[in-house]
């Protein structure tokens, strides 16, 4: 009945005077954002035209963001477009004020993406044991960029800081977009970061690279040569972020339907998937395409996650 109380009829979804709005919960020109739009531009035609925007709600680790979907009209014309951030906010981020399982409908997984671990550009590092030297020579001082408590940035960075024993001064930003700016910069130091946002950075040589967090390197022309933390003796390190599409509970289910058709088309997209692929991400192609299947995987992430973060003792307030 709730979707009838808003007049949301999946016959008519989505209206041609209506605005679709994907929810990203971190500043724009960060890699959630990038495969916000890089999807929206994907989903227009298979939605029939429709005017899609995207809204960079940041703040509290990406769950202010969340959490706005999580209170918005059941209509279809709100959507959230998050990360693995849905399966560690629960750990990471005491009393969320929403609940990840059931306060949302699941609308299809997008893809996955590693990350990097880099350097400001005057790091006196050339490698990853130069940069552990450097490291336990800076032992307090080192400044970590990361998005917030809750960010996939932060949950890598704590895992990092875990796995080489030393504890460095995390400096959150509303996006690891702003972030970047400042490790260019220089202001700070360290950043563990996604290959769609750190990518263009690392070939343009505007920062230093040291190591991908995935199980195997990575085959684009600028990360290949990247050894993975693995290699270089961080054994158990693995770091991939997952992105998937999400409606508040409630929103009527031939809406939710059309919308997962329009996704499956967008996955296929030949341009969609060139973009991201060029970045070092991979669209997912399997059955996290299908809601139920996308839910289940959120709630075992969620189960992978919270022993990891509460035995490495890095969730926060
Ligand atoms: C994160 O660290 O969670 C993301 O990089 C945030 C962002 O997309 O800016």
């Amino acid at each position: 009945l709730a979707g009838l109380a808003f007049g949301a009829h999946a016959a008519d979804y989505p209206q041609k005077d209506k605005v679709i709005t994907i929810v990203v919960p971190f500043a724009a020109g960060g890699p959630t954002d990038r495969v916000a739009r890089d999807l929206s531009e994907a989903l227009r035609k298979p939605l029939g035209g429709a005017t899609i925007v995207v809204d960079n709600a940041s703040g509290a680790g990406g769950s202010i963001g969340a959490n706005k979907v999580a209170r918005a009209a059941p209509d279809g014309y709100t959507l959230l477009l998050h990360h693995v951030g849905m399966a560690t906010m629960p750990t990471l981020v005491r009393n969320i004020p929403f609940k990840v399982e059931s306060d949302f409908e699941y609308l299809g997984m997008v893809n996955d993406v590693p990350m990097t671990l880099i350097g400001k550009p005057s790091l006196p590092a050339s490698n990853f044991r130069e940069l552990t030297t450097w490291i336990h020579q800076n032992k307090g001082k080192i400044n970590l960029g990361n998005a917030g408590v809750g960010s996939a940035s932060h949950l890598c960075g704590l895992l990092f800081q875990s796995a080489v024993k030393t504890d460095m001064v995390p400096v959150p930003y509303k996006g690891t977009g702003p972030a970047m700016t400042d490790l260019i910069g220089g202001q700070i130091d360290l950043m563990c970061d996604q290959s769609t946002n750190t990518t263009s950075q690392i070939e343009a040589k505007k920062v230093k690279a040291f190591a991908v967090t995935t199980a195997k390197r990575l085959t684009i022309p600028a990360l290949k040569d990247l050894p993975t933390l693995q290699e270089v003796g961080l054994k158990d390190f693995q770091v991939t972020i997952w992105h998937g599409l999400y409606a508040p509970k409630g929103t009527p289910a031939d809406v939710q339907k059309k919308i997962n058709d329009a996704l499956k088309i967008a996955l296929k997209d030949p341009e969609f998937i060139k973009r991201q692929e060029s970045l070092g991400a991979v669209v997912v192609s399997d059955k996290r395409m299908e809601p139920a299947e996308h839910k289940k995987f959120v709630l075992s992430e969620i189960a992978k996650w919270s022993p990891i973060i509460k035995a490495a003792g890095v969730y926060a307030d």
